[in-house]
């Protein structure tokens, strides 16, 4: 498949980026990921609305949401082998001739994207471990940044200690996974992270938030804190890529009876059927 960079249609290994474009030297850029299923994007005007907001909130001068929808469709197109997958936009401030750390003038963004494939998930993941990280990050958690360190340090901890992901928290306060959100049931409601600076607002939150309403279950969009965790019913994640993710482990903590929970199960069936 082909990918984008700049207005060309390349192959991945003819894409190349100078050492001075701001993304590689500063991080600073933004990315965004919108799922495609069937050759249909998903929840794309969401994804597209959030990547302008970061765009905006660290004032790169982008296109607006006709060009990204266009190339959702021109992704498509290009890689016609694929039948559902990721779409991958990442927008840096752009390349001068050297490295100064204040743009010396009107930059030109570097636009990048690319489609690859993904398996769908049409059965219930098997429950998984996540492990209690310090949220090391910093406090614009919102922005949908590619500075990723924090993520990337979070993330290899959880690995070495057998989980799939960090569930983070600021001094008890449980924020998010270091690339996904959380949702936590206890006795009969629902709770997650409110939308705030403390985190990315997932696009797949937001539609769990919507699926559950419309089964009736109550949610309520309130911090959540470590020490409410032995109350805990049921915990999953959500993301594009991981969709509704059961968990049945906080380190020696088994989540009820380790199974995926009942309400769990009910919006894994409600996402599934909405993506067909
Ligand atoms: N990650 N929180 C963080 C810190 C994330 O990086 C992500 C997404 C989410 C979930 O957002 P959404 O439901 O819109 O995918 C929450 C993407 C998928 C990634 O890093 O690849």
């Amino acid at each position: 498949g082909l990918v984008y960079l700049n207005g060309d249609w390349i192959a991945p290994e003819a894409a190349k980026v100078s050492v001075f474009d701001r993304g590689f030297l500063f991080a600073e850029g933004i990315y965004e990921v919108v799922p495609v299923y069937h050759r249909r994007p998903f929840l794309a005007e969401h994804h597209l609305a959030r990547l302008t907001r970061s765009l905006e909130a660290i004032g790169i001068e982008a296109p607006g949401q006709a060009f990204w929808l266009a190339l959702v469709d021109d992704l498509i197109a290009n890689n016609p082998s694929i039948e559902s997958g990721l779409v991958y936009f990442q927008v840096t401030r752009g390349a001068e001739s050297k490295r100064n750390h204040l743009p010396q003038g009107p930059m030109t963004p570097t636009i990048f994207a690319t489609f690859t494939p993904m398996q769908l998930h049409w059965d219930t993941p098997a429950p998984a471990k996540v492990t209690l990280c310090d949220d090391i990050r910093w406090l614009r958690c919102d922005i949908k940044s590619v500075s990723l360190l924090g993520n990337q340090l979070l993330k290899q901890e959880a690995q070495r200690r057998g989980a799939i992901e960090p569930l983070l928290h600021r001094d008890g306060r449980i924020t998010e996974g270091a690339s996904s959100n959380y949702f936590a049931v206890k006795q009969g409601e629902i709770y997650t992270a409110p939308a705030d600076h403390l985190i990315l607002a997932g696009i797949t939150r937001m539609w769990v938030i919507e699926l559950a309403q419309r089964l009736g279950l109550k949610v309520n969009e309130q911090p959540f804190h470590v020490a409410e965790l032995g109350e805990l019913d049921e915990l999953f994640l959500t993301s594009s890529s991981r969709e509704v993710q059961p968990i049945g482990q906080i380190d020696d903590i088994i989540v009820a009876d380790g199974r995926c929970g009942k309400v769990t199960q009910q919006l894994i069936d409600a996402f599934h059927a909405s993506k067909r």
